[in-house]
């Protein structure tokens, strides 16, 4: 009897040990295990990147069909990852918060379709530009006064806030500014009647317009400025180098140029090594 219980005890045992190791060797690698805090900013480039971005500005970031986000800036963000050997994880945030959030070190980096801007850059770091865009004013389908931004002294004008669009228009003379959370509830406005003009960066309203997400909407004559787009990152981050390079790899290799056609279906301008701030 004695015995008996003995050999089950010790049968168990062995049973048991074998359990552990075999949890041990499936557990977490080594290679797993962050070098960076989750989700913050580390002494040392991490491995996985959390990257804010605020989705509703296609065709750059947008909410997928079936969960997740899509858009040039995404497929970039992942790219510039494959060749730099990190995994990005996005956290959705508002555009405005941005800039607060890669001070607080909550998030690791931003891609957003974000303007290089003197200004920003006293805050944030950015890396070369990937991104050559600008503003454009958009009017009701119908009107024909206005063809500059100095048409719309006086006038109603909806931008997203925070952007450099709400910057342009808060120096418009007489201008009464709404401000929304996102690109498409300022055309939303328009579209409604109650804005003369929205300005925001061309290449989302005009994306707005032939996808037909806006209508009666048209955009006004040239581009109002020239914009470059970086990656935004806390001030003096490690993780700065290792994006730059990753961006030079794909503009070298065409995957850059790949990406472009895939969003914009033609091929990409040049791009300068450094944004022009005043
Ligand atoms: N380029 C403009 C700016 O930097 C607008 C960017 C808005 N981006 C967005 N994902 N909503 O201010």
């Amino acid at each position: 009897m004695f015995k008996f219980t003995r050999s089950r005890f010790l049968r168990q045992f062995v049973i048991g040990l074998v359990c552990v190791f075999m949890v041990a060797a499936c557990g977490p690698s080594a290679e797993e295990a962050p070098e960076a805090t989750e989700g913050g900013t580390s002494e040392a480039a991490a491995t996985t990147l959390t990257v804010a971005t605020e989705p509703a500005f296609p065709p750059f970031e947008a909410q997928a069909e079936g969960g997740g986000y899509e858009g040039f800036d995404i497929d970039l963000m992942n790219a510039i990852g494959e060749a730099a050997g990190f995994t990005v994880e996005f956290q959705a945030l508002p555009f405005d918060g941005i800039i607060p959030a890669l001070q607080a070190g909550t998030v690791d980096a931003a891609i957003s379709a974000m303007t290089i801007t003197a200004e920003r850059a006293q805050t944030v770091d950015f890396s070369r530009p990937y991104f050559k865009a600008g503003l454009a004013i958009a009017v009701p389908e119908a009107n024909t006064d206005v063809t500059s931004l100095e048409d719309l002294a006086g006038k109603r004008i909806a931008v997203q806030i925070g952007t450099t669009g709400a910057g342009q228009a808060a120096e418009i003379e007489g201008a009464t500014v709404s401000t929304f959370d996102s690109a498409p509830l300022a055309l939303q406005e328009l579209a409604n009647g109650n804005a003369d003009a929205v300005i925001n960066d061309a290449p989302v309203t005009l994306y707005a317009i032939q996808t037909g997400n806006i209508g009666g909407v048209k955009v006004v004559g040239e581009l109002v400025t020239e914009e470059f787009y970086g990656i935004a990152l806390p001030k003096d981050s490690p993780n700065l180098e290792t994006i730059n390079s990753g961006l030079a790899t794909i503009l070298e290799d065409g995957t850059y140029e790949e990406i472009y056609q895939k969003w914009f279906g033609e091929a990409p301008p040049e791009l300068p090594e450094e944004a022009p701030l005043e």
